[in-house]
C-alpha cells in the first residue's frame, strides 16, 4: 500500500516537481561513493509530492482502492485492495462448490482414475472427507470458520488427480490456490488451504497444521465397498476387496479424553484384517500424526479390537 501511495503521488506532481525529482533519481543511479549526499528515496517522494494536487489524489486513493489503480497500475490496485477492510471477503464452502471448474475437475479426475483401475475418488469422496474434517474439528472446538476451511480443503483434496495421479496432491494445491484467488479468498485462508491439500498424500505428505491434520485423518478413513466401482469379485485388486470387505468406517472424536478413533467393520470372509494393515499401514501412521498434531492419541479399531494404541509422544 506504502508503495501505491508513492506511485500516486509522482505520477501525479507538477512538470517543476518532476523535474527535481529527476535530477534526485538521476543522483541515486549515478551515486557510487558519496551516499551521504543522496536524498533518501522516500524524501524524493515527499518533495515530489508536495503540492495540492498530489496531496488531493493521494487522500483519495487512501478511500478508494481503484482510485489509486487508475493512478498507479494494476500492481498497485492488488496492494490497496489486499489491504482494504472491503476487500476481506469470507468465502464459504457454497461458494467454492459453485465455481464453474470444480465439480468438473472432480468429476473428470474421478473418471481418470477409474480408467487406471482406482476406487471412487469424486464427489461422495470429496463431500464425505469435507464434512469428517469439518467434524473433527468441530469436535476439537475450533472456531466455525476453521471447520468451515477444513471442509473446503477436504472438498478440493483429490482435485489435482485432473492432471495426474502422480503428484496429485502438489498439483491440486495448486488448482486450489487458482480457484481460490478468484473467489478473492484471504490469502491466509488460501495457505492453509493449499498447505492442508499439498501435504495430504501418505507417500510424502506431513500434517503440517490444524487443517491438514483434520484433512489427513478424514480422507484416509473414508475405506468403504461403496467406494468400489466393480461388484464383480473377478476385477478386483487388494484395494477393492479390502474396501468391499468394509461395510462401516466411522471417525469418532472424543475431545475430553483427547482420542481419535477410527472403527472399522471388516467381514474377514471377503479380507483379511491382516490386507487391511497391508495396503493402509502407511496411512494409519499418518493418521497417527495428525492426531498428535491435534493433542490426541489415534487409535484404530476393526472388528470391535483395538489395533493400534499409540501413545501421543512415541513418534
Ligand atoms: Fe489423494
Ligand atoms: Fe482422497
Amino acid at each position: 500500500m506504502e508503495d501505491g501511495v508513492n506511485i500516486a503521488r509522482t505520477a501525479s506532481a507538477s512538470p517543476q516537481d518532476r523535474e527535481q525529482a529527476q535530477k534526485n533519481a538521476a543522483l541515486l543511479v549515478g551515486a557510487m561513493e558519496p551516499l551521504k549526499s543522496v536524498p533518501a528515496p522516500a524524501a524524493a517522494f515527499d518533495q515530489v509530492a508536495n503540492t495540492e494536487e498530489a496531496t488531493g489524489i493521494v487522500r483519495e486513493s487512501a478511500r478508494s482502492g481503484t482510485r489509486v489503480g487508475e493512478i498507479g497500475g494494476p500492481e498497485t490496485v492488488f496492494r490497496q485492495d489486499v489491504a482494504s477492510p472491503s476487500a476481506t471477503i469470507m468465502v464459504t464452502a457454497q461458494q467454492v462448490k459453485e465455481h464453474p471448474q470444480v465439480n468438473v475437475f472432480i468429476q473428470q479426475a474421478n473418471d481418470f482414475l477409474g480408467v487406471m483401475g482406482y476406487t471412487e475418488h469424486g464427489l461422495r469422496h470429496a463431500s464425505l472427507v469435507g464434512s469428517i474434517a469439518h467434524n473433527i474439528l468441530q469436535r476439537l472446538n475450533y472456531s466455525e470458520r476453521d471447520c468451515e476451511i477444513a471442509y473446503i480443503a477436504g472438498y478440493l483434496h483429490d482435485i489435482g488427480n485432473v492432471i495426474n495421479r502422480h503428484w496429485h496432491a502438489q498439483n491440486g494445491a495448486l488448482l486450489a490456490y487458482s480457484i481460490l484467488s478468484e473467489l478473492a479468498m484471504q490469502p491466509e485462508e488460501v495457505a492453509l488451504i493449499i498447505g492442508a491439500i499439498g501435504n495430504h498424500d501418505e507417500g510424502d505428505g506431513v500434517p503440517v497444521s490444524h487443517i491438514s491434520a483434520a484433512l489427513i485423518i478424514a480422507d484416509k478413513s473414508d475405506v468403504h465397498r461403496s467406494r468400489v466401482r466393480s461388484s464383480d469379485p473377478l476385477k478386483w485388486d487388494i484395494h477393492d476387496r479390502v474396501n468391499w470387505a468394509t461395510t462401516r468406517s466411522f471417525v469418532r472424536v472424543d475431545d475430553e479424553n483427547k482420542r481419535i478413533n477410527l472403527e472399522v467393520q471388516i467381514e474377514t470372509s471377503i479380507a483379511h484384517v491382516m490386507e487391511y494393515f497391508e495396503i493402509f499401514l502407511s496411512r494409519m501412521l499418518v493418521s497417527r500424526r495428525a492426531a498428535q498434531l491435534l493433542g490426541c492419541e489415534y487409535h484404530l479399531i476393526i472388528n470391535e479390537t483395538q489395533l493400534m494404541l499409540v501413545m501421543s509422544y512415541e513418534l
